[in-house]
This record gives structure tokens, sequence and C-alpha cells, in this order.
């Protein structure tokens, strides 16, 4: 395994340059499954989970290589599988389920274990395609899942579940008739994919709302599209200038997209102005500490809580975090206390006392955010950080070392003793 070794302290100044979104990349390439032609995709980002979900395509039946963040995808007879010791490594591999429904009536997926974060139920993805007409079991761990043709139904989601409205969308987009998703998420990702899925011949409206609907269509074209960048990535970044008090410009970067995040930063004290090309983010260090509360968006983002968390400990006064997205996802909270942060846990809550001197230390990733956190903190730390089992980290950060090295860090990568 590897590990990140950082030398705190160092201001960071320049440019970097923000990737294509994971979670945008994941379920369009899902979704290319469904298209009778070839599918051309850009702007995707070189991660691990990207790489999981090619193979996967491969398993499914269609070719797939990523070249220098252009990704093909080429049509093939589909194999219903996704197997377990594939779908352990990434869960989203279960947004092939609604794919293989539409297209094929039939699929044999592994249930996706819980993770770190939490137990990351598929109930909602299985609901609403029962309501579609598909029929499943669960055979030794796997969820056996048949149907005719999908019908278009009325669905109304218990909870905005990004996977789940991301699953059913592609699923309606080949069924019969209309389908209507109530209480839908709205993240930016879930309309990436419906853009991407309109761009192949889907009838698809309202995304971005809570309402979407779904005119089923017979079959849907290949194209070539443009996947969003990544507002998560953008976001770790900005909080990597503002812990530095460096002054860094992304470019390639979302925008609107980051609305809740850029104004609890700019709450906090970072000093964020568009430019042309993206954002600059500029901090003289004077920072506040604030309250932060996750939601779905487009609230404050849970996957940028973790980040948030870290600037929080060395900023002034306390800030408190509650996270109501996933039921344990403040490992990071115990690690970072390890190099003197002040952070006091209560279930979904955290408060954590500003003004810490955070020191190097070895600390352990728990998951991908949690990751970040940690690395963001040793940015900052007195002395020498190690962030270990960084295979979390190249999940969701392409080249992360490099790019902070490229604006000034003292930070590389080592294999663990
Ligand atoms: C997506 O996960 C993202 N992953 C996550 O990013 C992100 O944190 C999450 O959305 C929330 O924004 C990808 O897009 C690949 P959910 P997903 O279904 O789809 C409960 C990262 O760091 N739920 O919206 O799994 C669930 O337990 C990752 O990049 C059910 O109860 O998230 C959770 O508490 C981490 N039943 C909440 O909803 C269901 O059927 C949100 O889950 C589905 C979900």
């Amino acid at each position: 395994m590897q590990k990140l070794v950082i030398e705190g302290g160092k201001r960071l100044e320049g440019k970097i340059r923000i990737s294509g979104s994971k979670n945008a990349s994941l379920p369009v390439l899902m979704a290319s499954i469904m298209a009778d032609s070839d599918v051309t995709l850009e702007n995707v980002p070189a991660l691990k989970d990207i790489h999981t979900s090619l193979k996967l395509l491969t398993l499914l039946g269609c070719k797939s290589e990523l070249y220098n963040g252009t990704a093909g995808i080429q049509a093939g007879d589909l194999v219903p599988e996704a197997p377990y010791d594939l779908v352990r490594t990434m869960r989203a591999s279960v947004l092939c389920l609604g794919p293989l429904l539409a297209r094929l009536g039939r699929a044999k997926v592994a249930l996706p274990g819980g993770c770190a974060i939490g137990t990351r139920p598929v109930d909602q993805h299985l609901r609403g395609l029962e309501q579609m007409g598909a029929r499943f079991e669960l055979e030794s761990g796997y969820i056996m899942g048949k149907c005719r043709r999908l019908n278009g139904a009325h669905i109304i989601l218990d909870l905005p579940t990004v996977g789940g409205t991301e699953n059913l969308l592609m699923a309606a987009s080949l069924a019969r008739g209309e389908t209507v998703l109530e209480n839908a998420a709205k993240e930016p990702e879930i309309t990436d994919l419906a853009n991407f899925l309109n761009a192949c011949g889907a009838r698809i409206s309202g995304h971005g709302t809570s309402v979407i609907r779904i005119q089923g269509v017979d079959s849907l074209q290949g194209c070539r599209y443009r996947v969003m960048s990544d507002r998560i990535e953008a976001g770790t970044y900005m909080v990597a200038a503002a812990i530095t008090h460096g002054d860094i410009l992304l470019s390639n970067c979302p925008d609107k997209e980051l609305d809740a995040v850029t104004g609890k930063l700019r709450e906090m004290g970072v000093i964020i102005s568009p430019e042309p090309e993206g954002f600059r983010v500029v901090s003289d260090g004077d920072l506040q500490g604030v309250d932060v509360v996750t939601l779905p968006y487009p609230g404050f983002p849970t996957d940028m809580q973790a980040q948030i968390m870290a600037l929080m400990c060395v900023a002034a006064g306390t800030g408190t975090i509650k996270e109501t997205i996933f039921e344990n996802r403040f490992l990071h909270a115990l690690e970072l206390n390890r190099m003197g942060a002040r952070i006091k846990l209560s279930g979904q809550n955290a408060v954590v006392r500003g003004g810490a001197n955070l020191v190097g230390a070895p600390v352990m990733a728990s998951d991908l955010r949690a990751s970040a956190s940690l690395v963001l903190a040793g940015l900052k730390a007195r002395g020498i950080t190690e962030v270990q089992r960084i295979y979390h980290l190249d999940r969701g950060y392409e080249a992360m070392e490099k790019k902070l090295e490229a604006v000034g860090a003292r930070i590389r990568r080592e294999k663990e003793n």
C-alpha cells in the first residue's frame, strides 16, 4: 500500500486545472451500455473508480478504453452480470442495474455492501424498478432481476437518493410510456446524466428539479458528450488554498454548482473571485468558524464535509457540523484530533473548537473524502504528516499530489513500510 508524505506550512500559489467529475462520469459510463452504437465521452478523469467502471463495462460486453481524458465505449452484445469481486470495490457498480433491465430484461448484480461511511442500502432503487415491472430475488449476495419490457410508472422516492434517481432515470429512458420521478435528487451530476441520455435520444425533462418526467423511447444511439467538471475536487482545492493562506486559480471549474460551498467558505472569510477560466481563491489566514449542515443539493454537499472540517480546525472561534446524509461520516475527525485538532463528536453532530496548531503525524485514511481532509490538514500542520492507505484517495482525485506539488506543496507518494 502507499502513503502520502507531506511537509506542512507551505503557502500554495499558482493554477490548478479541475478534472472531470467522478460522480457524473460513473453513471454516464453505465448509461453508455444502453446505446445501440458507440459512445465517446470527454473530460473523463483518470481515477481508480473510472478504471473499475471500464472493467465492468468490458465484463458486461462493451469494449471500452480511456485515453487522455476521452473514453470510448463500443456497443456490444450485453452480458447481464456484475460480479461481486468488482462490485465490492466500487458500490456505484449497482448503477448498471437499471441499464441492464432496460436493455436486456434481466440482470445479476452483486448487492453492494456498505462502506466506512454507512450501510448504503439500495431499497429505493429496487422499489422503483419493481414499480416499473421488474421482479427481484436475492441469491447468494446477488440481486437477480428480470422483467419483460419495463413500463413507465409514477414513482415517489422516500428520499432524494442520488444513485436511486440515476438508476430509475436510466431504466425509464427505455421503458414503455411515461415515468414520473417525484422527490428526485437534484444534484448536478443527475442533470449531466439526463443531458447525456437526451443527447442519445432519450426524452427527459425536469432534471435538476425534484420532479423528473421521462417519455420512454425504443432505442438510444451513441453520441459524443463532455462530462461536467468535478465540483467536489474544486471545493477540495479551494480549501487547500484557504488552509495554506494561499492564492490559487482554479480552471475548468464548475460555477453555480459550487454555490453552497463558495457561500460557506466566503462566510469563513475566504476570498473567492470569479475569473474567466474559473475561480481565484485567496486567504490571508483571517478565518472564522461557521455552522454547516450537510443537505441534498442545492444544500451544502456531504462530500465536502470532511474538507471544511479540516479548515474549521484552524479558523478562529467555534464551528459546528451536522451530517444529515450518512450515518458514519466523521471518521476523519478522530485522525484530525491526533494532529492536535479539537473536535467533539455527538451522534450526527461535530463541534470544532478552532485555533488549533496542527502538528504533523502518521494518520490513516478511512474513506475517500476523509483522506482528502487529512491531506488538507497535513498541508497546514507543522512538520511531517503521513497519510496512509491512500488507495482511498486515488478513487476520487486525479494525481492529487502532482496538482498540489505544482502550486508549492511539499508532498510525495511513498510505499508504506
Ligand atoms: C452518491 O452516492 C455519491 N456517489 C456520493 O459520493 C455522495 O456522497 C452521495 O451521492 C450523496 O450526495 C456517487 O455518485 C458515485 P444516495 P449514493 O443514494 O448515490 C440513503 C463520494 O465521496 N439511501 O443519495 O450512494 C443512503 O443510505 C461519494 O464521491 C437509502 O436509504 O448516495 C444515504 O444515507 C460518497 N436507500 C442517503 O440515502 C437507497 O435506496 C444518500 O444516499 C439509497 C440511498
